[in-house]
């Protein structure tokens, strides 16, 4: 076992892990069970997570190199915005992939309201290509996304 100092979402966490724990394992066995495992092979994009500010396959990730890390998971997003244009986008059916786009999406909307800068379509959907949904066709999903960004430029809200 290896001892692993690890902080998600903003809570410190003493854990000791296994060589084959990812860091999945990790945020879900600490009740974080938002993060999802779908492929478990870096395939799907479902288990997403913030690390250090990077976003990462939380699958692919072992856990015994996250000692000192800073970690989010989709229960340490602030995006009532997001959430709400998803429901009104109808971009969350059986809801599986809904955790990973919304953490994959947080992200980029951040880095457009820093930048001022409003995204194309093509930009929206190259973000979020490494997250799948196999119910929703993406249309909701691409569109919640952007009137997110789009209402966060222009100082609305929803
Ligand atoms: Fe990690 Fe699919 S479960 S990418
Ligand atoms: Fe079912 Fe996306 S809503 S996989």
């Amino acid at each position: 076992m290896i001892d692993v100092t690890i902080t998600v979402n903003g809570v410190a966490l003493a854990v000791s892990v296994e060589l084959h724990h990812s860091l999945l394992d990790l945020v879900r066995s600490a009740g974080y069970r938002g993060t999802k495992e779908g492929c478990a092979e870096g395939e799907c994009g479902t288990c997403t997570v913030l690390l250090d500010e990077d976003l990462v396959c939380a699958c692919l990730v072992p856990a015994a190199v996250c000692d000192g890390s800073q970690v989010v998971t989709v229960e340490g997003l602030d995006v009532p915005d997001l959430a709400a244009a998803m429901v009104g986008h109808g971009a969350v059916q059986c809801g599986f992939c809904t955790p990973g786009i919304m953490v994959t999406a947080s992200a980029l909307i951040e880095r457009c309201a820093a930048s001022g800068e409003m995204p194309s379509t093509t930009r929206v959907r190259e973000e979020l290509a490494g997250n799948l949904c196999r119910c929703t066709g993406y249309v909701g999903i691409l569109g919640a996304v952007a009137e997110t960004i789009r209402m966060r430029l222009d100082g609305r809200e929803r």
